[in-house]
């Protein structure tokens, strides 16, 4: 009886002093009315933090905007909530999209596993209010995903009515999703993050989910942003890959959170050497990472208007889907078409093998894509495609988790407003070692000079037609 009742006190105490934690997020879910005088309260500022994923699993990283005069890009991090022995990091400040802010950029390094940290940053005033981040297992973990947030922006007119909307039905799918799932490691979005890409509020509107100060997002680059240039201004991602041909806010980013190698592209450009130039440095940084997983923006395999649309087949099936054969890729995350579905594996533009709901599949041919609807409203699909192992049919936007458990990967994707489960696949790998140098995918990877070579010209020319245009 005794040892049974200090194993309690035991558990008990390591609950109680963090070092197992899995305390929920702040994630409210708000009543229309809330969330338009929440909204109103932020509405015309643009000072709220990116927290954003780091190079690795001991770090993350923090972009905000501060008035320029008084910038200063540090932010101080405490294990104790009063902030007493805080460390301070400092960071870079570069010009904003305008001439009375700065841009502030901190990484925050030599995080530990399972720990409450609290954290401020400077607003050029003064230190923040208090947020808190809690770390999960720095092994096995759990990921969210959700697609295209796309927040609208702000009228010529005044007109906010568009981007109130989707803040509401945005903040309600997160808090629906970390309710559900409170123990989840960091967020994964594969672009069209925002709708005309040249207005900070749309941003502003992004960030207001309270939630968000504790959960590190990684956020691809999506047609939508590239309309405009503010995702340069508004983001931190780690190990950012800029080529030789990039150009604007053209860039590719890695970062390896445990055994996860994630690779995002940026799929509005046609540069096929610098995708390729940047998968190679980034696979033979992390030959041990036991999963690959793609993330980019348009839905090569996905749901809607993914086989068929002249844009997706040539510009994007040559250009990436090649990269993630040849280097073995388990799943590649997808959105733009605002469908939820999933594909069954694919290799050479045909399926492979089948990819059944509810199944397990154990060291599997070929790569599996998810397409991920829009967090803030979906098109309902009245067609299948063969690539799909489902198609989900519903105005209520989905979204998923990807929980790594030892040498399994399982994928959940659920409704976004009860967590109703829509489909689940279980991918199970018995090896780590990778076919990259098999004689199959060298000869892929030489005749893939030839997509190189097409995709550079592409790009020049893409380049003389906007000069002109
Ligand atoms: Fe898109």
């Amino acid at each position: 009886m005794k040892r049974i009742i200090a194993a309690i006190l035991s558990v008990a105490m390591l609950l109680s002093i963090g070092v197992v934690s899995f305390a929920d997020f702040n994630a409210p879910r708000l009543t229309n009315e809330e969330w338009k005088e929440y909204y109103m309260s932020l509405r015309d500022e643009n000072t709220l933090p990116t927290l954003n994923v780091g190079a690795d699993e001991t770090q993350v990283s923090l972009c905000w905007h501060a008035d320029k005069a008084e910038a200063k890009a540090e932010v101080r991090v405490s294990k104790n909530a009063d902030m007493s022995d805080a460390r301070l990091f400092s960071g870079k400040t570069t010009p904003a999209e305008n001439d009375s802010q700065l841009v502030c950029r901190v990484t925050i390094t030599d995080l530990e596993e399972n720990t409450t940290y609290y954290y401020q940053w400077h607003t050029g005033k003064d230190w923040s209010e208090i947020c808190e981040y809690t770390t999960r297992s720095f092994g096995d973990h759990k990921v969210l995903v959700m697609g295209d947030i796309q927040i609208t922006e702000i009228y010529d007119d005044g007109n906010d009515a568009n981007q109130i909307r989707e803040g509401y039905i945005w903040n309600n799918m997160l808090a629906e999703a970390l309710e559900k799932n409170p123990d989840v490691s960091y967020f994964v979005t594969p672009g069209d993050n925002t709708s005309s890409g040249c207005t900070d509020g749309e941003w502003q509107t992004l960030l207001m989910p309270k939630a968000l100060r504790s959960l590190p997002m990684a956020m691809a680059i999506g047609n939508h942003d590239k309309k405009g240039m503010t995702y340069n201004y508004f983001t931190n991602m780690p190990n950012e890959y800029y080529g030789k041909h990039f150009r604007g806010l053209d860039r590719d980013f890695w970062f390896r959170y445990g055994d996860v190698l994630y690779l995002f592209y940026d799929s509005t450009s046609g540069d096929a050497p610098d995708h390729m130039a940047m998968t190679k440095e980034a696979v033979a940084l992390n030959q041990d990472a036991k999963w690959r997983i793609g993330v980019v923006h348009h839905g090569i395999y996905g749901a809607g208007d993914a086989i068929g649309d002249l844009e997706t087949e040539l510009l994007l099936t040559t250009i990436f889907a090649p990269i993630f054969e040849t280097y073995d890729f388990d799943l590649v995350i997808t959105g733009h078409t605002h469908s939820q579905g999933r594909s069954h594996f694919m290799e050479d533009r045909k399926v492979v093998a089948a990819a059944e709901g509810g199944k397990t599949y154990t060291d599997p041919e070929g790569v599996m894509y998810l397409n991920a609807s829009c967090a803030t409203s979906t098109l309902v699909l009245d067609t299948d495609a063969e690539h799909l192992a489902y198609t989900y049919r519903n105005e209520t936007p989905a979204y998923s988790t990807i929980e790594f458990i030892g040498n399994k990967l399982i994928l959940e994707t659920r409704k976004g407003d009860n967590s109703e489960l829509i489909d689940t696949v279980t991918i199970e790998r018995t090896t780590d070692e990778r076919n990259d140098n098999s004689a199959k995918n060298v000869v892929k990877r030489l005749a893939y000079k030839i997509v190189e070579f097409v995709g550079f010209v592409y790009t020049k020319i893409d380049t003389l037609v906007r000069m002109f245009a």
